[in-house]
């Protein structure tokens, strides 16, 4: 939801600023804009449509600048247009911003009668206005004035004709990272964005202002200067390119079995039989739980579905997922017993960040899981546990989700264990059979070319149904998303066995029907369904296990997987779900990192 940056140091900071808003182009991307200071003078190009548009726009622009602030946008005041594209100015001061300013329309009315007059339909340029309206010489203060009128959700980056070595940032519930490189800083709403630049970062809180000039910077926190420890991020700059990839989704998707394996890596030690996931301290406290809520949106809400059948299995407790934007809504029933997950790849899913923040109010035991070092809502919660899939640039999320899957596994037997339901030797055996995962995934991305050849059959169908049932179900669910949300067919997914309770209706010879379907305990199950399809005309498209041959008369279309345990098949049937939904999109020659109307890091209700 929008991507802003800011750049003070040696460097050509338009170059910076321009290189660092490609790196947050996944937050939005339909118009960006840059502003300067240069010989004194703020200048500011910005533009509709992409960073490509923008840098066109800089082209024969010959500006030479130290300090520069950037935004790539997704819109939601006014619609995308040059005139609504950040950073937007008033009287010498430039603003970049990204959130929602809830009561601009009564802080406009006051500042249209004081005299001051509006271009553009956005939240934005009333905050530059107030920040003008509050300035009385220091930027930094009227920044902090300005914000305690400012009711919503907020991050910027302001500069100011009149002091052209400085930047002033201030966060509240939109991210906001500082990175601290030598001699120069760059402060931005995500880390890729700062990589090459440094792996020394601030994730600044809300309510930090941070003042920053040449010669250093302060973080203030209602008035106060406050301490803020760096933190060093392992993530390699070069895991955010796209190294040879046409695409960063299609990277990601190869990079899985890399991902996992550093996920799980160290989690649990087969010489000392012990899991390093929780610290011992929260460790007591889940043993006193006796119910878990899972909470999350989207792709990490499918995450949560696969769970709840692990974690229900191992720890014997009753499991509730809930979608984020429902869950914070209902009067959910929670106390000091529950352990609430939140799951989060961007760590900073405002519905979900809410949901984790009630939840504490109630009481309730929290934890983490998130991909984003230092994000909201790493922080909020009691505990959290890292993914290490490096940076997920591409809009539709991969790798992020396999690796909260292997996150999420590992706290299943984890549970087991330390509620008695597991011996050791049964947790050495299934994390034996656990760490084959990386190597079984990379056999699943062997059929890369055969779901191309696929995905050119199919690409004009305008409807797909995918189903599965028990843990290929949240499978089902998540191929569909994939499709739909990249290349703009419609898909929905669903458990086989509810097939016969209205979709069916939908069956006829043009509807491609996807069935998860690994030889497990619900597979004679499995292929009643796809009788039923076939029944009816639909065209049947298999995923099953290796050496499974009784589909081939079945179907029209049948892939074979390697065989893995049932409770891990998730991880490997995913994988050619998101690869055809890939090589569909690709061939109808749509933006696959950054499809319509979507954002990466949903910070907005
Ligand atoms: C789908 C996708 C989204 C995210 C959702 C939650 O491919 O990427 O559905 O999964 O917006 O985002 P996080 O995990 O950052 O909270």
């Amino acid at each position: 939801m929008c991507g802003i940056v800011g750049y003070i140091g040696k460097r050509d900071a338009v170059e910076v600023v321009l290189d660092s808003l490609k790196r947050l182009e996944y937050r939005g991307y339909d118009s960006a804009g840059i502003a300067v200071i240069a010989d004194g003078k703020l200048k500011v190009i910005k533009t509709k449509g992409k960073i490509r548009d923008l840098e066109n726009a800089l082209k024969g622009f010959d500006v030479k600048a130290n300090v520069a602030i950037g935004h790539t946008r997704w819109a939601t005041h006014g619609k995308p247009t040059d005139v609504n594209a950040h950073p937007h100015v008033c009287g010498g001061i430039a603003v970049v911003h990204n959130g929602i300013i809830e009561n601009y329309v009564e802080l406009k009315n006051e500042l249209v009668s004081k005299g001051y007059s509006f271009e553009s339909q956005t939240d934005t340029e009333v905050i530059a206005c107030l920040i003008r309206d509050c300035y009385k010489g220091s930027l930094f203060d009227a920044v902090q004035e300005a914000s305690r009128r400012l009711v919503g959700s907020f991050a910027i980056a302001a500069i100011c004709e009149n002091e052209p070595d400085t930047i002033v940032g201030y966060k509240k519930e939109s991210p906001l990272v500082l990175g601290v490189g030598d001699g120069e800083y760059i402060l931005a709403s995500d880390i890729p964005a700062i990589l090459p630049y440094t792996n020394r970062i601030i994730p600044l809180e809300d309510g930090d202002c941070v003042f920053i000039t040449s010669e250093g910077f302060d973080v203030f926190n209602n008035g106060e200067k406050a301490k803020r420890d760096i933190l060093t991020v392992s993530w390699s700059p070069v895991l955010a390119e796209k190294t040879g990839y046409k695409h960063f989704m299609q990277k990601e998707i190869f990079e899985q079995p890399r991902a996992i394996a550093d996920t799980i890596q160290g989690i649990y030690s087969f010489e000392e039989n012990r899991f390093y996931l929780v610290s011992s301290g929260f460790e007591e406290k889940l043993k006193e739980i006796n119910r878990i809520v899972a909470v999350a949106c989207g792709t990490s809400y499918h995450a949560c579905l696969v769970a709840k059948y692990w974690l229900e299995k191992y720890a014997e407790i009753p499991v509730e997922v809930d979608i984020a934007s429902e869950f914070r809504y209902r009067d959910a029933v929670i106390d000091e017993k529950t352990l609430a997950v939140f799951v989060s790849q961007s760590g900073e899913t405002a519905d979900t960040l809410a949901a984790l923040k009630l939840s504490k109010e109630k009481g309730a035991l929290t934890l983490a899981v998130c991909n984003v070092m230092g994000s909201s809502i790493a922080r909020e919660a009691h505990e959290v546990i890292y993914t290490h899939a490096g940076p997920e640039i591409g809009v539709a999320s991969t790798k992020a989700f396999t690796t909260q899957m292997a996150v999420l596994y590992s706290l299943s037997l984890y549970m087991g264990s330390i509620r008695g339901n597991l011996e050791e030797k049964d947790v050495a055996s299934r994390f034996a059979e656990f760490i084959k995962i990386p190597r079984l995934t990379e056999e699943a991305l062997e059929l890369d070319e055969e779901l191309l050849s696929l995905a050119m059959k199919y690409l004009d169908k305008k409807d797909f149904l995918y189903l599965g049932r028990y843990v290929s179900y949240p499978i089902a669910l998540e191929g569909a998303l994939k499709l739909k949300e990249i290349s703009y067919i419609h898909a929905e997914g669903y458990p086989a066995g509810e097939m016969k309770h209205g979709p069916i209706a939908l069956i006829d010879k043009e509807m491609p029907v996807v069935v998860v379907a690994p030889v497990d305990r619900v597979y004679e199950k499995v292929k009643g369904n796809i009788e039923e399809v076939k029944a009816r005309d639909g065209i049947v498209i298999a995923f099953t296990t290796s050496g499974n041959k009784e589909l081939e008369g079945k179907c029209d279309h049948v892939f074979y997987l390697p065989e893995v345990g049932e409770e891990l098949s998730p991880f490997v049937y995913v994988i050619p779900l998101q690869l055809f939904a890939y090589h569909v999109a690709e061939r109808k020659g749509l933006d696959v990192d950054q499809p319509r109307n979507l954002a990466k890091a949903v910070t907005v209700e």
